[in-house]
């Protein structure tokens, strides 16, 4: 079989549908060379020293681990320097990271959760990265945290890297969703999944069960139609997943199907859900809708949500588009 390699993809993507301007190119094989050395990083684990926390916490009051500070340097370095960039933003880091003035600016802006799943780090399960492309505003200056403020459908690359027992980065440039895996002897992403189609239906659900008592009712009305299986209202028997990596749940929804969930409930009012609309939900939307499935936050498309704050959190239902439909319909029909 013929290898096609990320660049080689690249560049045939942009002959054929010149979607892939040469300085989107660029940023793409900076990132996806970031998460080559992420996974490096990832898969020495104790070896290398990565494993346990800082002992610091970042601006959402959460602990970081040794490897989300790693992956964050990791993203920042490698993508300073190319001149593709305007600016980047993180989950790690509170404001937004300009360009430094000792190297050209670019078009783009870069947005990332540089390691997604971090309670899975010390535990040995998947992993991953998770990134969203917006292009800079025309005629901006010194970049703000206000042009990075557009909905999710004006993102022009989204992707993931899932570390598990194999590395792969999922891609899509607004043109359907490709998969790369990682060949480690070579160092070097191949194609392996062409046009990822996720199944209008399903029979799996993912959602973190424990906090069933904080539901507001029409997720609890779901849920529990979905347990109640065969003799219930649903008429079909409903398996259930949650790895608590987004990364890794998605990956499994958009390989077999399923809906995945972390809703707002009745705990923190001031906290809709927990998964942040930029760098989690934005670019996993654009994911899930170009590989045909849907994504919401109960109401409305998470791709039109104009966004207010950098670190905004937002309630996520996305999948198999009928699961996600019933689900948002329960939401806005009451
Ligand atoms: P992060 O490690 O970047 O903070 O994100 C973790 C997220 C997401 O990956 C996952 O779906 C969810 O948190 C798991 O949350 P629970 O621990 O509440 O299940
Ligand atoms: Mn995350
Ligand atoms: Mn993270």
């Amino acid at each position: 079989m013929k290898r096609v390699s990320l660049t080689q993809y690249l560049v045939e993507e942009q002959r054929k549908n010149n979607s892939i301007p040469a300085e989107l190119r660029l940023l793409i094989e900076v990132v996806a060379r970031a998460c080559k050395t992420i996974s490096h990083a990832v898969g020495k684990g104790a070896l290398g020293d990565v494993l346990g926390t800082a002992n610091t916490e970042n601006i959402q009051g959460e602990v970081q681990k040794k490897l989300d500070i790693i992956s964050n340097e990791i993203l920042l370095e490698a993508n300073e320097w190319g001149g593709h960039l305007a600016a980047m933003a993180s989950e790690e880091m509170e404001s937004i990271h300009p360009i430094p003035n000792r190297y050209p600016k670019g078009e783009y802006m870069l947005l990332f959760d540089p390691l997604d799943g971090s309670s899975n780090i010390d535990v040995n399960v998947s992993i991953g990265t998770i990134f969203s492309v917006l292009k800079a505003p025309e005629g901006m200056g010194e970049p703000s945290e206000a042009d990075f403020m557009q909905p999710g459908s004006e993102q022009v690359a989204a992707g993931y890297a899932v570390y598990g027992p194999q590395t792969m980065l999922v891609l899509t440039t607004g043109n359907g969703v490709n998969c790369f895996t990682l060949d480690r002897e070579m160092g070097s992403w191949v194609l392996t999944q062409r046009n990822m189609q996720i199944p209008e239906t399903t029979k799996e659900f993912a959602i973190n069960m424990s906090n069933s008592r904080h539901w507001y009712p029409p997720v609890t009305r779901y849920v529990d139609e979905m347990l109640a299986g065969s003799t219930g209202p649903r008429g079909k028997d409903f398996n259930m997943r949650w790895v608590a990596s987004m990364v890794a749940d998605v990956h499994r929804i958009l390989s077999r199907g399923g809906v995945f969930m972390y809703p707002a409930d009745t705990r923190d009012t001031a906290m809709p859900g927990k998964l942040r609309l930029m760098y989690e939900a934005n670019p996993m939307a654009m994911i899930v809708e170009q590989a045909g499935g849907a994504a919401t936050d109960g109401k409305q498309r998470i791709l039109d949500i104009v966004p207010h704050k950098l670190h905004q959190r937002v309630p996520v239902f996305l999948g198999s588009k009928a699961e996600v439909d019933v689900v948002t319909g329960y939401h806005t029909q009451g």
